[in-house]
């Protein structure tokens, strides 16, 4: 399987997008989260905001290194004013986004070790987001 660069880069920019738009919500929802679990979750929404930011960072290198030209758009943004439906909000967002990065590692040749290894690293990091926010939903 030879390496696409052409698509690879145009998932990459749909994902940079995806990024940039998980870390306002997570950030916009700390911000405004309030109630007895507060603390906690502005915590756990400021952290994988911190993680969200790293991605970007990472696509936008990868992009770069493959000769594109990493975006500047922003995806779409979900706020919610129930920290509840918030963290459902983020936990749907994060299961789409690990199905995405698999279907982007899929296409990526085992010997492109450093484009296998970035998106491998920023679906972990997916996946982890998903078991936290499972916790906080209580499944
Ligand atoms: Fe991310
Ligand atoms: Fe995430």
């Amino acid at each position: 399987m030879a390496l696409d660069k052409a698509k690879i880069v145009q998932l990459m920019n749909a994902g940079l997008e995806m990024e940039y738009a998980s870390q306002i919500q997570y950030l916009t929802q700390a911000a405004i989260t309030t109630g007895p679990y507060a603390e906690g979750l502005i915590a756990r929404f400021k952290e994988i905001a911190g993680d969200e930011m790293e991605h970007a960072e990472i696509l936008r290198i990868r992009i770069a290194a493959l000769g594109g030209t990493p975006t500047t758009k922003v995806g779409d943004i979900q706020i919610h004013k129930d920290s509840l439906q918030a963290v459902k909000i983020n936990l749907k967002y994060e299961r789409d986004t690990v199905e995405f990065y698999r279907k982007i590692l899929n296409l990526i040749p085992h010997d492109e070790v450093i484009l296998y290894e970035a998106i491998e690293h920023v679906l972990q990091d997916s996946q982890e987001h998903v078991e936290e926010l499972e916790r906080l939903v209580g499944k």
